[in-house]
């Protein structure tokens, strides 16, 4: 089966898919040795993957298909990551049990069908953030805070000013991903 994201274990290909690397690296320059972090809506695992092989603390990872949370932890097994945690939890329920250096919210706030079920997912993902938030979004239309997408119109476009107008206090800084520039961007806020 074809996955959202490339899982490699050197030169093996354990799940075909994109390769998020790029987008990796814009969010960890360096390696987060020792931190920990939180991954919601993780997929198969790449990002938390990714963190634990590269010596994070504890990297787990949430998602509310439990088909890929089960690929997540068969490839946390073969890469031998005991770091590494994933677990099956909708985004629309807090996660209640620690508190995380970093938390990832990646191509999967757009997938709640209004914007007050965001609000609320951001008010607990600020709650467990301890030094950074990334949210990656499809990009509003006009600059406007967020929209309805062009595309698929039933889901979400968050901008900067939906942030800012959020989390005053907050650093943010806004930049193209990797791996759509001209559609998605990410939001990094750091507290
Ligand atoms: C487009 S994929 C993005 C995967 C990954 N974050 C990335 O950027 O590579 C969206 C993921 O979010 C998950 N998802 C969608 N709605 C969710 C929800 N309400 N709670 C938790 N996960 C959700 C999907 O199952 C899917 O794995």
């Amino acid at each position: 089966m074809e996955s959202y994201q490339r899982i490699t274990n050197g030169s093996r290909v354990l799940a075909k898919g994109r390769d998020r690397l790029p987008d990796y690296r814009l969010f960890f320059p360096s390696a987060p040795v020792g931190k920990t972090i939180l991954d919601i809506g993780c997929n198969v695992g790449f990002f938390p993957l990714q963190a634990a092989a590269e010596g994070a603390k504890c990297a787990v990872g949430l998602d509310r298909d439990r088909n890929v949370i089960r690929c997540a932890q068969g490839h946390r097994d073969t890469l031998k990551l005991p770091n590494a945690h994933f677990y099956v939890h909708d985004i629309q329920s807090p996660w209640r049990f620690a508190h995380y250096d970093v938390v990832l919210c990646l191509n999967v706030l757009h997938h709640l069908p209004e914007i007050e079920d965001i609000r609320r997912a951001l008010a607990w993902v600020d709650a467990c953030a301890i030094e950074r938030i990334v949210v990656a979004s499809p990009i509003p239309k006009d600059g406007a805070p967020w929209s309805r997408e062009r595309q698929h119109k039933r889901r979400i476009a968050l901008g900067e000013a939906f942030f800012r107008q959020l989390w005053p206090s907050y650093d943010i800084r806004v930049y193209p991903t990797a791996s759509k520039p001209n559609s998605r961007h990410c939001i990094e806020v750091r507290k």
